[in-house]
């Protein structure tokens, strides 16, 4: 009985010195946080120079990696915070930065680049010079979440301008650089797309989870401006969206698969950054939506978040249930693929917006789907609803609490004392690594700080969303496309072609297709392939199980957006 006692005095001191930090790591990191996500930004940011009037540098760094780019993903990530605090009354001076950023992201949304011009695809183009020109380097690209994320940035301002009474401004300006975006996301959505992490080319939950609000928002501000004839299209495809949404959910691994293509585990912090940029509060614990607190976000979040426990050295010896620090996805390689901070921090994030929707309802609800979850914090607790009132409810929040800020320490204690964030830290000792001062970290920061608080910011409409029950199937338009090549071979040896695509069995050479010597040498196939892609593609010569890969570099091809095309190849 004794001994007991002294144990959960432990426990609760602990807590408490933890808490205490955490507020000490955010009232020192705060500010720090927002100085050095506004020194990335141009004109006047100190680390920003040559950058144009409200771009927005992904990084200083220059060398390993070169981030003095201006990415759209993170870009329209960093000013939905720098909106979210102006529209809210938090800082009121940042009216003129937004309107810089507004006028970069016009410019930069009309700049020819090797994804197309602003009605031939270019919207989809990931990354520019921060003197606003066009990179031209190869990439992984399109990238289609970037147009998403920058309407939701800007609708939050119109709607803010609106309430204001400011209808003719949002007409005039913002307006016609929203529309653009969504007349993009409602009609490509439904093709691939490189993922956030720019490396698989398949369909992805973040980008279409991100798309789906901006769809679903866009078509609110189109009827409060009378837009009658956008507006129909965007709810069309935002019920698409949501939709092909659900169905990236794993019921036996119980988590949200992230992409559809790319042959990992598809356990990814891409599926806990889109609860976060999805949430609403409104929409209380919804899994139509993958809300913070529904049971398949929260039994996700521990599969991810597991799948780091024994791959990072710093996380050994913690105990199974302990907050840890997480990357991207645990078969990371990239810069060695360690821990990032805005990772780490979105899934404190996730659990502190869970929190807030809990106190709001007074009650929370564990289920089959989220029961291994809540059992972490509390082994017997079995599926049910509890009422604020009941012992299982303060049981569960504050060690969901305390887990929540375990994560913040842990970013906390890998933090330099300078307070500069980088992308991420060395799973081996936690020291800062990859590009410094990434302004994407300083912007996580400030939002699982401010989630922390349980900050509300405005709905975008996601309560009460009834999932259509028939999908319109997520393949965009195709084309036909007649291969020819000419490749004189021997007795037994065939030509065979393998690329980019799943009509290309991507890249397999086993599964390649054979091509038809009718009209020899010219060896011929025709297949069905996406509308407006570039696709890339090699033939292959097999005789008696033997493969010879043509040379290096790939045949690319850009299909056209409907009709038909024909390549005439020479064998090299
Ligand atoms: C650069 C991208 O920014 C990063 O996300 C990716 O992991 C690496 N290229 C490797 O492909
Ligand atoms: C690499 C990340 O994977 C990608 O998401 C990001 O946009 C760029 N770095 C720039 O920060």
């Amino acid at each position: 009985m004794r001994f007991f006692a002294v144990s959960t005095l432990t426990l609760s001191a602990f807590v408490s010195a933890q808490s205490n930090s955490v507020d000490q790591y955010i009232s020192s990191e705060g500010p720090i946080a927002k100085a050095g996500l506004l020194a990335n930004i141009g004109p006047d940011g100190s680390k920003s120079s040559g950058a144009m009037a409200g771009v927005v540098i992904a990084s200083p760094s220059t060398t390993n990696p070169d981030y003095l780019y201006s990415w759209i993903r993170d870009s329209s990530l960093v000013f939905k915070v720098i909106i979210d605090q102006y529209t809210t009354g938090q800082d009121s001076s940042f009216g003129n930065l937004i309107d810089d950023f507004v006028t970069a992201e016009a410019t930069f949304q009309k700049i020819p680049n090797p994804s197309g011009n602003v009605s031939t695809g270019g919207l989809g183009e990931p990354k520019f010079y921060i003197n606003e020109t066009a990179f031209e380097g190869s990439w992984g690209r399109p990238q289609r979440d970037g147009p998403a994320l920058r309407a939701t940035a800007m609708i939050t301002y119109a709607n803010y301008l609106i309430d204001n009474g400011n209808i003719t401004g949002v007409k005039n300006t913002l307006w016609p650089i929203i529309q653009l975006d969504l007349d993009y996301v409602s009609s490509n959505w439904n093709q691939t797309t490189f993922d956030l992490w720019e490396e698989i080319q398949s369909s992805s939950f973040f980008t279409t989870a991100v798309q789906h609000r901006a769809l679903r928002e866009g078509f609110a501000l189109a009827s409060k401006l009378g837009e009658t004839s956008a507006a129909g299209g965007y709810l069309t495809q935002a019920d698409n969206l949501l939709c092909f949404l659900q169905s990236y959910w794993n019921p036996s691994g119980g988590y949200i698969t992230a992409n559809t293509g790319g042959g990992r585990s598809g356990k990814d912090a891409n599926a806990v950054l889109a609860s976060i940029h999805t949430f609403d509060y409104t929409a209380g614990c919804d899994a139509a939506t993958f809300q913070p607190c529904s049971d398949k976000a929260l039994s996700s979040l521990k599969v991810f978040v597991d799948s780091f426990r024994s791959i990072y050295s710093i996380n050994n010896g913690l105990s199974a249930n302990a907050s840890v620090a997480v990357g991207r996805y645990p078969e990371d390689v990239y810069m060695g693929g360690n821990p990032w901070y805005l990772t780490t921090a979105a899934v404190a994030e996730q659990l502190y917006d869970a929190l807030t929707v809990w106190s709001d309802l007074d009650s929370l609800n564990v289920t089959s789907t989220s029961l291994a979850f809540f059992q972490d914090f509390d082994s017997s607790v079995q599926a049910g609803t509890y009422d604020s009132s009941s012992s299982a409810y303060s049981t569960l929040t504050s060690a969901i609490r305390d887990y929540a800020d375990g994560f913040l320490a842990i970013n906390a204690k890998n933090t330099p004392s300078n307070g500069g964030l980088s992308e991420q830290y060395s799973k081996s000792d936690g020291s800062p690594t990859s590009a410094a001062d990434l302004t994407w970290s300083y912007a996580s920061a400030l939002t699982a700080f401010s989630a922390r608080n349980g900050t509300k910011y405005a709905t975008w409409g996601a309560k009460g969303l009834t999932i259509p029950s028939s999908c319109s199937p997520n393949s965009g338009p195709t084309v036909s496309v007649q291969f020819n090549v000419n490749a004189t071979t021997i007795e037994g040896e065939n030509i065979f072609i393998t690329g980019s695509v799943d009509t290309l069995k991507d890249w397999s050479p086993d599964d390649a297709l054979k091509l038809d010597p009718a009209n020899y040498p010219i060896w011929q196939i025709t297949v069905n392939l996406p509308a407006s892609e570039t696709i890339q593609y090699k033939y292959l010569r097999k005789n008696n199980g033997q493969v010879t890969w043509e040379d290096d570099p790939n045949n690319s091809i850009t299909t056209p957006s409907s009709g038909a095309d024909a390549t005439h190849d020479t064998w090299r």
